[in-house]
């Protein structure tokens, strides 16, 4: 009886661990093709996203460009190791701003960069560029060198500075923009055609911080003292502080940095024989501007477009791509080059740049009034 007992009991186990066994083992088949068929399926949902996502241009941005420096193509290669999205770089003139108005929804541009905030400020007014929403951006640029609506933001930095021959002027005669308009300067200021943003942008600021009356008495003022009716860009000026046509020149910083680091012997002897003096001091300091990039309006990878931007704000791009043009960086933590520190920190005016586009059909105004060609 015992026996048959353990027999039953044994038998009854065995049953039990075959019914088990085969209920694991349909729970593994059911599990184990469960599995691979959520996979599929996942797989099938990211494959459909990526192609909707490359239908819409994902992995790329496209950028419009007035700048060409080597450096640039550099840092582009960077953002593209970082992120894995392409950069493509149409570099232009100002033909690039034609074309973006040309091709109005249909362009491919997502991000825009040119020099100057005046011209910035004529693409917002155009209705080619987006406000952007970042941290990042507005962490690493000042305030005062991004649109008030964050449609652009500054990337470099250069000032508009006094440039004077070291053989004839000595820089304690010296001071203000203002003081330039004097009885001692007259035919001895060279500076270029009032066509040229860079003085639209300058007087602009006048306007802003001295009123338009004194503004306009600026414009006449240095009118009168011009060395020769207007030609050429920054580098003719400084050339020709250098062949004694005048003795001071307004120019760009980053001009005469080209000149003093150029391989040409000529240009680096033209750059050796001019000082740089930042006017304005004692009062409301240099005047200074920006190049900078605006996300486009109409832009098919703004994400893209912000992390771009995002990139070059960054200190270690900012070193790199202010160096390219010889100008200073925007963020405060990046350091300057060589150059730069040898003509020694300086008082900025201390205004929004925004500004600058906001008075600027005023300065062309007042330049013409003055007969300033
Ligand atoms: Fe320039």
């Amino acid at each position: 009886m015992k026996k048959s007992l353990k027999l039953l009991v044994f038998a009854m186990m065995s049953m039990l661990l075959v019914f088990v066994a085969a209920a694991c083992g349909q729970q593994d088949t059911e599990t184990g093709g469960e599995e691979p068929q959520e996979e599929q399926q996942k797989e099938q949902n990211e494959e459909q996203q990526e192609e909707a996502a490359a239908e819409e241009g994902s992995g790329v941005v496209n950028l419009y460009t007035t700048r060409h420096y080597d450096t640039d193509e550099e840092l582009y290669k960077k953002f593209t190791e970082q992120t894995g999205i392409e950069v493509n770089v149409i570099s232009g003139k100002d033909e690039l701003v034609q074309r973006l108005k040309d091709e109005g929804e249909a362009t491919e541009a997502d991000v825009f960069i040119t020099a100057d905030a005046g011209n910035l400020a004529r693409l917002k007014a155009d209705g080619l560029t987006q406000s952007v929403e970042s941290e990042v951006l507005t962490n690493n640029i000042p305030e005062k060198l991004r649109d008030v609506d964050n449609q652009w933001f500054g990337l470099t930095k250069r000032a508009r500075v006094i440039v004077y021959s070291k053989d004839r002027v000595d820089p304690s005669e010296l001071s203000t923009y203002e003081a330039l308009t004097e009885d001692a300067w007259k035919g001895r200021v060279l500076i270029r055609s009032s066509e040229n943003i860079y003085n639209q942008s300058l007087l602009a600021s006048f306007i802003e911080l001295n009123g338009e009356e004194a503004a306009k008495e600026w414009a006449q003022g240095i009118k009168d003292n011009m060395a020769r009716d207007p030609e050429g860009g920054d580098t003719d000026q400084v050339k020709a502080v250098v062949a004694g046509l005048g003795d001071v020149a307004i120019a760009n910083t980053y001009y005469v940095g080209r000149l003093i680091n150029s391989t040409d012997s000529e240009d680096s002897k033209v750059g050796e024989q001019v000082g740089v003096f930042f006017p304005n001091q004692e009062t409301n300091g240099t005047h200074i501007n920006i190049s900078g990039a605006a996300v486009v309006k109409h832009a098919k990878n703004v994400d893209n477009a912000i992390k771009f931007i995002e990139f070059l704000s960054d200190v270690e791009a900012q070193e790199l791509f202010a160096k390219g043009n010889n100008e200073y960086p925007v963020n405060p933590d990046a350091a300057i080059s060589e150059t730069l520190k040898s003509w020694g920190e300086f008082k900025e005016q201390d205004i929004n740049l925004t500004i600058l586009g906001d008075n600027n059909a005023r300065a062309i105004q007042i330049y013409n009034e003055v007969g300033w060609k």
